[in-house]
């Protein structure tokens, strides 16, 4: 057994190797986050015991009211990667703006965008949430990189990951060769490579959307959702699941584990506050697809793949369905025929 190990840091240098333009950058940058989820796994460990349940005074970008984990989560990422000199900048669900590396640290030619802590509303009843990640390379030549320097399609990602503060503390990532899964062991402070080439089966009888947003839906999804409530007497001849967890992270790692369909869409109440959509493009739906299509399975807003969309704004927030091909498929399938 012991012998046997891989953890993610010779894992990814592993991969690095094969790629002859390695220069140790990333991987370099890597650890840093791994070293953050490390971090905030131990605080959301802890929980009351050190007393970072419950929510701050404070509103995000978003409109919504921060929790305290939310704020640790954030600073955690900030202070983690600005010292090394990976990377040129960072944005995150939690700042308005983009955050320049501070003078006096090395920048470096990458950007890292986060969302520090997803499905923050679960931290109080002690539910899964996780954080996650996207790495993105700064433009050639651009010393000082502005907001506008992070709107590249999801496409350009270099690397997509989350990690998942759940039962075990997991982190899942691609950089574009496939899908890995690592247990954070605890006693020894590291991820192990436990789930190598994760992949989504085609075909599920589960979806997970927030059914409590029936009456805004367009038609195309309600028509989706009303034939798997149907069951086996209905036109799809089958009988499906529910599940519905509030925190995408645990969502999408159910899908890599065992299949099913997620859904976000777009709704008449989005619409009418002027929202495209409620998850953001640049930290939850652009890092997730690239996982999701790594793993074979497809992402789409119901009209467009999502990785191939131009974002306008670091907080653009976009439809999502994502998961088991043919069901994406099939709903995507449902929007073109109006
Ligand atoms: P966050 O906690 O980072 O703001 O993200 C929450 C997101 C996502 O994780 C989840 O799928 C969704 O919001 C839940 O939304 P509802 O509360 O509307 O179900
Ligand atoms: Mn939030
Ligand atoms: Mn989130
Ligand atoms: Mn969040």
């Amino acid at each position: 057994m012991l012998q046997n190990l891989t953890t993610i840091t010779q894992f990814i240098i592993e991969e690095q190797r094969k790629s002859h333009a390695a220069t140790g950058d990333f991987t370099g940058l890597l650890n840093d986050i791994v070293t953050a989820c490390k971090v905030i796994s131990n605080g959301v460990d802890k929980g009351e015991l050190i007393g970072v349940l419950g929510s701050a005074e404070s509103e995000n970008v978003q409109g919504e009211t921060q929790k305290k984990m939310d704020i640790i989560s954030n600073d955690v990422m900030l202070k983690s990667n600005e010292w090394a000199g990976h990377l040129a900048a960072m944005g995150s669900e939690e700042m308005d703006d983009i955050y320049p590396i501070p003078e006096g640290y090395p920048r470096g030619k990458y950007l890292l965008v986060f969302d520090p802590l997803d499905g923050s509303s679960n931290m109080d009843v002690n539910v899964s949430v996780g954080t996650i990640f996207s790495i993105l390379r700064a433009p050639e030549g651009v010393d000082k990189p502005t907001a506008a320097d992070f709107l590249q399609p999801g496409t350009t990602q270099v690397c997509a990951g989350y990690a998942l503060y759940g039962p075990s503390t997991m982190m899942v990532l691609t950089t574009g060769q496939g899908v890995n899964g690592f247990t954070l062991d605890k006693d020894i402070g590291e991820f192990i490579l436990t789930h190598r080439n994760m992949t989504i089966p085609a075909d599920t009888g589960e979806f997970a959307i927030n059914m409590s947003n029936y009456r805004h839906w367009e038609p195309p999804v309600r028509r989706y959702i009303d034939e798997c409530v149907q069951g086996k007497t209905g036109p799809r001849g089958r009988d499906f699941n529910m599940r519905w967890v509030a925190s995408m992270v645990a969502e999408v790692h159910r899908i890599l584990t065992r299949g099913g369909i997620f859904m976000y869409p777009i709704d008449e109440k989005l619409k009418s506050k002027g929202q495209g959509g409620k998850l953001r493009l640049m930290y939850e739906a652009n890092p997730m697809s690239f996982i999701v299509e790594q793993a074979g399975g497809m992402s789409s807003t119901g009209r467009e793949r999502i990785l191939d969309l131009q974002p306008n704004d670091l907080h653009q927030r976009v439809p999502v369905i994502l998961g088991s091909k043919n069901e994406v498929e099939r709903v995507v399938g449902y929007h073109s025929e109006g």
